[in-house]
């Protein structure tokens, strides 16, 4: 799962759109800081890219997300879908990772929760090319496969032993898809033969969308199917309190690329008002996936610092201070 470590790291870095260039300069400033030897990489997608070279996602751009070591891209603006779900299928990104986590002077729910969402990003309910008109009206084929729901619940248990998770939940809707879902949550249990000293409980999704609201401290590892971990995600999102704190990951066998949740705010593009947070958040997704943890920790714990002191913060957050001043404060807390 992780790239092991290395003397330096050929980063791709894709600002992209609105706010999105503004966040992943604030990023580079602080990754900047940690005395890593980045190589990055410009390259271009989104809206502007589509006016100035005719395509929003140029096959420049793709190969040199191939050829790094990693990914860093900040936000597409009404390209997105062109952009992002291109790229996922292009590199086989099969993992879509998303951590839910509290943290102080936020709006979260309780500040508690730190559990992340492992989804199966390439089959599933999720697939336009599955679906078509009929006679009747409309259908959508959800195919689930033993190798993708294999693979994803494979990497949600390696992931809840290297990062010390005590336990992982499989999420589902087995009782009505019995033959789908039902495979689903065998293999699930097949897998966690593979890890005994990890515990395991299944629920169903409606049922784990509830629990997400009563009791949100006791999820560590979610692992489940595409449209369930799409719906799940946003739900985490809300837990916590806002766009500008939730990282994501997309992990394939030929490429990784971090991301905030969130597009480009045109609402605030411009004007230094964006949250970083998200940006950097996935910044150190990438720092931990390229091995690099003693960084990341000290990079998390200086945004953790930042908040908690919480003089230094922006609009979303209700501060004052702009993107870079965000940026410098979480420098100085390194
Ligand atoms: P959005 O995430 O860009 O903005 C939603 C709201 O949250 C806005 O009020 C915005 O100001 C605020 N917000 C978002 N990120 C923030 C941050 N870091 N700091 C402070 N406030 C923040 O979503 P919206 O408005 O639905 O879409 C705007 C554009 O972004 C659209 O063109 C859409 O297609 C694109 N988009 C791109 C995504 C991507 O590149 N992965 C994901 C979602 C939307
Ligand atoms: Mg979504």
């Amino acid at each position: 799962m992780n790239t092991s470590k290395k003397d330096n790291y050929q980063i791709a870095v894709i600002p992209g759109d609105g706010i999105g260039s503004e966040v992943m300069e604030a990023a580079i400033y602080v990754l900047d800081a940690l005395d890593i030897d980045f190589n990055y990489i410009y390259a271009e997608a989104g809206d502007e890219c589509l006016k100035k070279n005719g395509a929003a996602l140029p096959d420049k751009t793709l190969d040199i997300i191939r050829n790094a070591d990693a990914c860093l891209f900040g936000a597409a603006g009404e390209t997105a879908a062109d952009v992002i779900v291109k790229i996922r299928q292009e590199l086989k990104m099969f993992a879509n990772l998303r951590p839910v986590k509290s943290y102080p002077n936020t709006q979260s729910l309780s500040d508690k929760i730190d559990f992340i969402i492992v989804r199966e990003n390439t089959e599933g309910m999720y697939i336009a090319d599955e679906e078509r008109y009929t006679d009747e009206g409309a259908v959508a084929k959800r195919i689930i496969t033993r190798e993708a729901e294999e693979r994803i619940i494979n990497y949600a248990f390696k992931y809840a032993k290297e990062h010390n998770k005590s336990k992982v939940t499989g999420v589902h809707k087995a009782n009505v898809l019995k033959k789908s879902d039902g495979l689903f949550k065998d293999i699930f249990y097949e897998v966690a033969e593979k890890y005994p000293e990890i515990a395991t409980e299944d629920y169903y999704v409606d049922a784990t969308a509830m629990y997400l609201i009563t009791r949100p401290e006791d999820f560590e590892v979610i692992v489940t199917t595409n449209l369930f971990g799409d719906i799940l995600s946003d739900e985490g999102a809300g837990l916590v309190g806002g766009l500008g704190l939730i990282p994501s990951a997309n992990i394939g066998k030929d490429g990784a690329l971090f991301e905030p949740v969130h597009g480009s705010a045109p609402d605030i593009a411009g004007q230094g008002k964006a949250n970083p947070i998200a940006m950097m958040l996935s910044a150190i997704m990438m720092l931990r996936y390229l091995g690099e943890d003693e960084a990341a920790d000290k990079f998390d714990a200086a945004i953790l610092k930042v908040l908690n002191d919480g003089n230094i913060l922006t609009g979303d957050l209700g501060g004052l201070s702009t993107t870079m001043e965000l940026a410098e404060e979480v420098k100085n807390n390194l």
